[in-house]
C-alpha cells in the first residue's frame, strides 16, 4: 500500500509540471493573438485590429479600396480574406481624418469614435436597453459587434449591436426587415462609390403590409420588388441545397417581426451594390475571389412595371410584354415599337349588373401584381371569387398564402411577372364578350356584327387563300417528300421568297432510318435523338427526334422550323424539313460525312489530321455563321448552345453550325428551371447566362470565345483542369497569357509548322471574347475584323469570366475580384 501511494505521488508531479508548462504556453498564446473587444480602459487605435474568435473577422480602421487615402472609417471585414472586404462600417459618413482616430466605449456604455488631435467626437451610439455596470464592446465570431455586460454570456442581451444597424451587406445570423415591437428597421444601403462608404442611393428594404416583400430602391423609386411569400418562397426569391453547398433563408412575419435571414455553407454574403444590384456572393478561396451566384436585376421582366399596367411581362416570350386577358394597349402605336410604358386598357367591360355572370380566368405561377390590394382576413377562395363579383372595379384576385387570407384588386394591375418555377395563381375577371355564355337579347345585333364580319374575313382569306395557291403553282419546286403550305403570317418578302419547306410523313422517316435502329443512330443531346436516314436510293439526311420538352403546338412548331428554315448561310446546316406525328416533333437535316468537330478535337489520332491551316478555316467558318445569325439574317437568332459538339464538318472539313434555333423551337420552356440545362451547356456558358439566364449575342461571343481556345488547344474547356492550379482552360489560356507564355497552350497533335503570329492572334481574339463585362467583348463583326487584322491593333483583354463547378444550380457562376462588388451587368435582353 505505502509503496502505491508514493508511485501516485511521483506521478502527480510530472502532470503537475505538464499543467503548469500548457498553461503558461497557452497564457502566451492568448496574450499573442489579437484580442476581440474594447473596455473603458482599453480603446482601440488607428494601428490595432479586433480579431473575433475563432478569427473569421476583423475589426479597426481602414480606408475604401484599400487607397492611400487620409480618411479612415471603423468597419469590420473577413479577417482571413486576402481580397478587402468590408460588411459593415461604423462611420459610414464622418471619416477620421488622419491616422489620431480612436474607438473607445464610456463607462456607460457609449460607443464613440473620436479624432485624439482634435478632440473631435466623429460618430457615437448609446446604449439603450441594459443597464450596465461593466460595459465591454466585444467582437462575436459572426461578425457581431455587440455591447454588453463584461462575463455576461447571455445570447441577445445587448445594449447596443452592429446587426441592428447593417450598412449594405446582410451577413448570415442578421436580418432584413422590421422589428414591430421596436420599429428598427433593418435595411441594406449601397455604399455611395467604391471609395465612399456613406449611404448611397440603392436601397433593399423590406416593405410591410398585408404582404411583406423585400424591394429595391433607387432614393425613392421603386426597381424591383421580391414578389409576396407564396409558402414556400419569398416571391422570385430561390433557395438552393446541394452538395453540402447551400443558400436557404428564413422568412418570418408575426406579431413580432416581419424579417428576412440568410443560412449559408460557406462564406456568403448579400450585398446591396453601388450600381443598383442586389447580389449573393460566395466566397470561393480556389478560385480566389467572390464568385456571384445570383443578381438582381437580371432580366428585363425584373424591372418593376417594365410592361406598364395590366400586362405581364414574360422573359421567355418576344416580345417579352403582353396585355393581360381582356385589356389592350392604350397606345398601341407605341406597344407595336416596343415602348410599354403606357401599359394595357380594358377592352371590355364587367358585366356588373347581373352579379356572377363574369366568369374568371386563371394565370398560374405568377409574382402577383403589386398595385394596392384589399387584403380580406381569412377568406377561402370561393369567398373571395363571390367578395370580387360584388364590386364592379375588382379585377382579379388571388390567395394570400403570407396572411392566410385572399387579396382583391381594384386598380390597375402592375408587375404581373410570369415565372417558370414557383409563383402563385391570379384570378382574372373575365369582361362582357370573353364571357362564354352570354345570351343576353340585347347583344343579338353585335352577334349579326360578329357574324357577317368573320364571313367577310373568311372570304377575303379563302380568295387570298386561292390567289396565294395560284402563284404557288406556278413556282412550285418539290424539293424532296412531300411539300405541303403553311399557313403562315406573309410579309411581302416572304411572298416573293420561295416557301417551300416539307413536312415529312412518320412514315417516310421510319423507312428512312430503319425504325430509328440503334445502328442508325448517331448521337443525342438535350434536345433529342440523333439518326442517320437515307431517302430513296441515296439522299443521305440527319434526323433530330426531338424530346417530347417542347410544349409547342403543331402550328407554331411550324412556323418556327420554316423561320430557321430560311437562315441559310455556307456555315450553317441546312434543314431540308420537320416532321409533326402526333406529340413527336422531328426535323431533318442534311448528313455530315465527317460528324462533329468534337469528334475530331479531343480525340488524339483525329486530332493529328487538324493542321492549322484546317483549323483556321474551321474557326473562320464559324465566325461567318455566326456573324450571319446575329446580323446578317432578317431574323436575329441567338445560338445559346455554341460548342464544339455543334459544329459539324463536310467532306471539305468546312464548319457548319448546328442545332441554331432550338431555343426558339422549345418556346416557353428555354428559361424553365428544370429544363434550363437543355439550353447551354456548362463550360460554354457566359457568367451572365449561366447565373440568372440573361443572355444576349454577347453570351454567343463568350462561347465563341471558348470555342476557339478549344480548337487551338485541342483541350476541353472543362473536365482536363480538375487537379490542376487553373480552374478551366480559360483560365489557363489567361495566365499563359499573362506570362507571355501564349504558344504553350497549342495542341500538341499539331505539327511545329503554323504561323505562330496568327495563332497568337486567335488566342488574343479568344480572350477578348470571353472577358467578364459583355460589354467589353466584341461583336461577331469585329471579330470578323480582327481575323484579317495585325495583331498588334487588337486591344488587350481584360480578365476572362471563369466559370466554377459547384453543385448542380449554381454550376456555373462567375469570378469578381472587384473588392465592392460594383460589377455591373447591362445586358440588353434580345429575343430575335
Ligand atoms: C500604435 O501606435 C502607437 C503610437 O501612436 C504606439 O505607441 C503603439 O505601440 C502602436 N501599437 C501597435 C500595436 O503598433
Ligand atoms: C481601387 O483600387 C484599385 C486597385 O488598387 C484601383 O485599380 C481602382 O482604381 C481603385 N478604385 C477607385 C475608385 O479608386
Ligand atoms: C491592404 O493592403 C496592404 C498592403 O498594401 C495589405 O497588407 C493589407 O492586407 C490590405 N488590407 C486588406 C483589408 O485587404
Ligand atoms: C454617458 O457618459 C457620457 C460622457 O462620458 C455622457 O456624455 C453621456 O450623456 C452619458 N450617457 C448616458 C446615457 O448617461
Ligand atoms: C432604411 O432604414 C433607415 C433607418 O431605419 C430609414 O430611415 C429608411 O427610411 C429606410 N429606408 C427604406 C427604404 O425603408
Ligand atoms: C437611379 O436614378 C437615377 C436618377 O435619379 C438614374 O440616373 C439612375 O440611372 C437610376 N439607376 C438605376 C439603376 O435605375
Ligand atoms: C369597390 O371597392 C372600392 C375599394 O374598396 C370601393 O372604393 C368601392 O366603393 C367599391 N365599389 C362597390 C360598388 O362596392
Amino acid at each position: 500500500m505505502a509503496s502505491f501511494e508514493h508511485n501516485k505521488s511521483t506521478l502527480l508531479l510530472p502532470i503537475l509540471f505538464i499543467t503548469v508548462v500548457l498553461l503558461i504556453v497557452s497564457l502566451s498564446l492568448s496574450t499573442a493573438t489579437a484580442r476581440d473587444n474594447i473596455t473603458p480602459t482599453q480603446p482601440l487605435a488607428d494601428n490595432e485590429t479586433l480579431v473575433s474568435a475563432g478569427g473569421t473577422f476583423a475589426l479597426g480602421f481602414f480606408t475604401p479600396n484599400n487607397s492611400s487615402d487620409r480618411r479612415r472609417y471603423i468597419g469590420i471585414w473577413y479577417n482571413n480574406i486576402p481580397v478587402q472586404t468590408i460588411v459593415w462600417v461604423a462611420n459610414r459618413a464622418n471619416p477620421v481624418i488622419g491616422s489620431t482616430g480612436q474607438l473607445s466605449v464610456t463607462a456607460n456604455g457609449t460607443v464613440r469614435i473620436t479624432n485624439r488631435e482634435t478632440s473631435t467626437l466623429v460618430w457615437s451610439v448609446v446604449n439603450h436597453f441594459i443597464f450596465l455596470t461593466n460595459p465591454v464592446v466585444q467582437l462575436l465570431g459572426n461578425g457581431n459587434f455587440v455591447m454588453k455586460e463584461e462575463g455576461d454570456n447571455i445570447e441577445n442581451n445587448y445594449g447596443w449591436q452592429s446587426f441592428d444597424y447593417p450598412t449594405d451587406t446582410l451577413l448570415p445570423g442578421m436580418k432584413l426587415g422590421v422589428n414591430r415591437m421596436t420599429g428598427l428597421n433593418r435595411n441594406l444601403t449601397a455604399w455611395k462609390s467604391e471609395v465612399d462608404p456613406s449611404p448611397g442611393e440603392y436601397c433593399a428594404a423590406m416593405v410591410i403590409g398585408d404582404s411583406p416583400e423585400i424591394y429595391l430602391f433607387n432614393r425613392s423609386s421603386k426597381l424591383w420588388r421580391s414578389g409576396p411569400w407564396d409558402g414556400r418562397q419569398l416571391g422570385t426569391l430561390r433557395s438552393w441545397n446541394s452538395n453540402g453547398r447551400a443558400f436557404t433563408y428564413t422568412f418570418v412575419n408575426n406579431y413580432n417581426e416581419v424579417s428576412f435571414s440568410i443560412q449559408v455553407s460557406y462564406q456568403t454574403i448579400l450585398r446591396v451594390g453601388q450600381s443598383g444590384v442586389l447580389q449573393i456572393r460566395a466566397w470561393v478561396p480556389e478560385a480566389e475571389g467572390w464568385l456571384l451566384l445570383w443578381q438582381i436585376p437580371a432580366n428585363l421582366c425584373d424591372n418593376i412595371g417594365q410592361c406598364g399596367s395590366n400586362s405581364i411581362c414574360d422573359i421567355t416570350q418576344s416580345p417579352i410584354c403582353r396585355c393581360l386577358h381582356g385589356f389592350t394597349p392604350k397606345n398601341p402605336a407605341n406597344w407595336e415599337g416596343g415602348d410599354y410604358n403606357d401599359g394595357c386598357v380594358r377592352r371590355v367591360a364587367f358585366d356588373c349588373r347581373s352579379e356572377g355572370a363574369d366568369t374568371f380566368l386563371s394565370l398560374n405561377g405568377v409574382k402577383l401584381p403589386e398595385s394596392s390590394m384589399i387584403y380580406l382576413d381569412s377568406f377561402s377562395l370561393d369567398a373571395c371569387r363571390s367578395e370580387c363579383l360584388k364590386n364592379c372595379s375588382c379585377a382579379a384576385y388571388a390567395i394570400s398564402v403570407g396572411g392566410g387570407g385572399c387579396v382583391i384588386w381594384v386598380t390597375d394591375l402592375l408587375d404581373v411577372v410570369q415565372l417558370s418555377y414557383a409563383g402563385l395563381d391570379l384570378y382574372m375577371r373575365n369582361g362582357l364578350t370573353d364571357a362564354a355564355s352570354h345570351s343576353q337579347p340585347q347583344k343579338a345585333n353585335w352577334r349579326i356584327v360578329v357574324v357577317i364580319v368573320s364571313l367577310l374575313s373568311g372570304a377575303l382569306l379563302l380568295s387570298c387563300f386561292i390567289f396565294f395557291l395560284w402563284r404557288r403553282k406556278k413556282r412550285r419546286r418539290v424539293i424532296l417528300g412531300r411539300t405541303i403550305l403553311f399557313s403562315h403570317k406573309l410579309d411581302e418578302d416572304d411572298r416573293r421568297k420561295d416557301l417551300d419547306l416539307p413536312l415529312f410523313t412518320f412514315g417516310t422517316i421510319a423507312a428512312a432510318t430503319e425504325s430509328f435502329s440503334a445502328e442508325n443512330k448517331l448521337g443525342q443531346d438535350g434536345f433529342g435523338h440523333v439518326y442517320k436516314g437515307t431517302l430513296g436510293r441515296d439522299k443521305e439526311i440527319a434526323v433530330k427526334r426531338l424530346a417530347k420538352s417542347s410544349q409547342q403546338g403543331a402550328e407554331e412548331f411550324k412556323n418556327e422550323v420554316m423561320l430557321i428554315a430560311k437562315l441559310q448561310n455556307r456555315n450553317l446546316v441546312r434543314l431540308l424539313g420537320c416532321c409533326i406525328h402526333g406529340e413527336e416533333r422531328m426535323l431533318v437535316y442534311e448528313y455530315m460525312p465527317n460528324k462533329s468537330l468534337d469528334a475530331f478535337l479531343f480525340e488524339k489520332e483525329k486530332a493529328a489530321l487538324l493542321e492549322w491551316r484546317t483549323r483556321y478555316q474551321i474557326i473562320v467558318g464559324i465566325t461567318r455563321g455566326l456573324l450571319y445569325l446575329h446580323h446578317d439574317s432578317r431574323y436575329r437568332i441567338i445560338h445559346r448552345d455554341l460548342k464544339a459538339s455543334n459544329i459539324l464538318l463536310d467532306k471539305e472539313m468546312n464548319p457548319k453550325i448546328s442545332d441554331f434555333g432550338m431555343a426558339r423551337l422549345f418556346g416557353g420552356d428555354e428559361t424553365d428551371y428544370n429544363t434550363r440545362k437543355v439550353v447551354g451547356t456548362y463550360g460554354y456558358m457566359s457568367p451572365e447566362y449561366a447565373m440568372e439566364g440573361i443572355f444576349s449575342v454577347k453570351s454567343d461571343v463568350y462561347s465563341f470565345g471558348v470555342l476557339l481556345l478549344e480548337i487551338i488547344s485541342g483541350k476541353k474547356n472543362r473536365g482536363l483542369y480538375a487537379f490542376s492550379p487553373h480552374l478551366n482552360l480559360v483560365a489557363h489560356a489567361w495566365s499563359l497569357w499573362n506570362e507571355n507564355e501564349s504558344l504553350e497552350l497549342v495542341d500538341e497533335a499539331m505539327s511545329n509548322d503554323f504561323p505562330s503570329n496568327d495563332v497568337l492572334k486567335c488566342i488574343k481574339i479568344g480572350l477578348l471574347c470571353v472577358q467578364d463585362h459583355p460589354e467589353d467583348r466584341p461583336l461577331m463583326s469585329s471579330v470578323i475584323e480582327m481575323l484579317g487584322a495585325d495583331i498588334t491593333s487588337l486591344r488587350q483583354p481584360k480578365q476572362p469570366g471563369f466559370l466554377v463547378k459547384m453543385g448542380p444550380e449554381l454550376d456555373h457562376i462567375s469570378n469578381n475580384k472587384d473588392p465592392h462588388m460594383s460589377n455591373e451587368l447591362t445586358v440588353t435582353l434580345d429575343g430575335r
